[in-house]
């Protein structure tokens, strides 16, 4: 195998060959995942909530961030490394520039950052700058306290609307990759059949170009409230390798999500 990179993942999308993309916190599950066929690694703020043990992901900080970006990074091969730009650190352009700098010296390949329109100029000031961008839509964490709590989005034709159109915009400002979470699965697959670039979806439904979990559930170690999208792949398995190659298969066969995941 050899490295994945943004034509890797075009390619998959565009062949209908499902993304597999898993948070990774560390050296040894990267190294892990990566001899596993993990496409993307993603250094999540959940980093905050499963590793820190926060309530949320606001505390989460761009030295935290760079931090374990650097870890995954030292025991990556083939993987495409993304990172989370976390709350407060993309207020402005200048703002996310220059700690995508810092994301992308410690090892990440990608950045990402939750919104859409209002992100527009952003994305579009960092890609000119040689920074790839994932945008993140539907629930968005970093926003709990206006979203009111983690709830699906887009359940409304209203709000469904405005997130296909930030969809588009974040597409039309540069982003190689959009995230979508937590809305129903009919919206995850007209947004994705929209978009010419891949979406990944966790509870987005199964017609996502592809699909991520946080590590912490996919193992069942996060002791706190399981989401509806989450499966604990460790059931049935005998070692972490067993029930991480158990995700890749059922993703890219389709079997994941099931009906029981999704909105
Ligand atoms: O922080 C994270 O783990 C994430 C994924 C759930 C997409 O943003
Ligand atoms: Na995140």
């Amino acid at each position: 195998s050899k490295a994945v990179t943004v034509n890797t993942l075009a390619t998959l999308r565009n062949a209908g060959e499902k993304i597999t993309m898993l948070t990774c916190y560390d050296a040894s599950f990267a190294s892990l995942m990566d001899r596993c066929g993990v496409e993307i690694l993603l250094i999540g703020d959940s980093l905050g909530m499963v590793c820190a043990g926060h309530q949320s992901t606001l505390p989460v900080t761009v030295n935290d961030i760079v931090y374990h970006t650097a870890s995954v990074a030292r025991g990556t091969k083939n993987a495409m490394i993304v990172a989370d730009l976390p709350f407060g650190a993309y207020g402005t352009p200048e703002t996310a520039y220059a700690n995508a700098v810092l994301a992308m010296q410690a090892g990440a390949h990608m950045v990402k950052i939750e919104g859409g329109a209002w992100l527009a100029d952003t994305i579009k000031f960092l890609t000119e700058r040689g920074v790839p961008v994932c945008a993140h839509l539907g629930l968005t964490p970093q926003s709990v306290h206006q979203l009111g709590g983690y709830k699906v989005q887009g359940k409304t034709t209203e709000s469904a609307d405005l997130l296909k159109a930030d969809a588009l915009k974040v597409q039309a400002a540069g982003a190689s990759l959009v995230v979508l979470e937590a809305i129903p699965s009919a919206l995850g697959k007209e947004v994705t059949d929209m978009l010419s670039i891949p979406t990944i979806g966790i509870g987005a439904g199964p017609d996502c170009s592809g699909q991520v979990l946080v590590m912490h559930d996919l193992l069942g170690v996060f002791p706190g409230r399981k989401a509806r999208f989450v499966k604990n792949f460790m059931e049935g398995q005998t070692s972490i390798d067993a029930a991480i190659t158990a995700y890749v298969t059922a993703v890219k066969n389709g079997s994941f999500p099931a009906l029981e995941h999704c909105f």
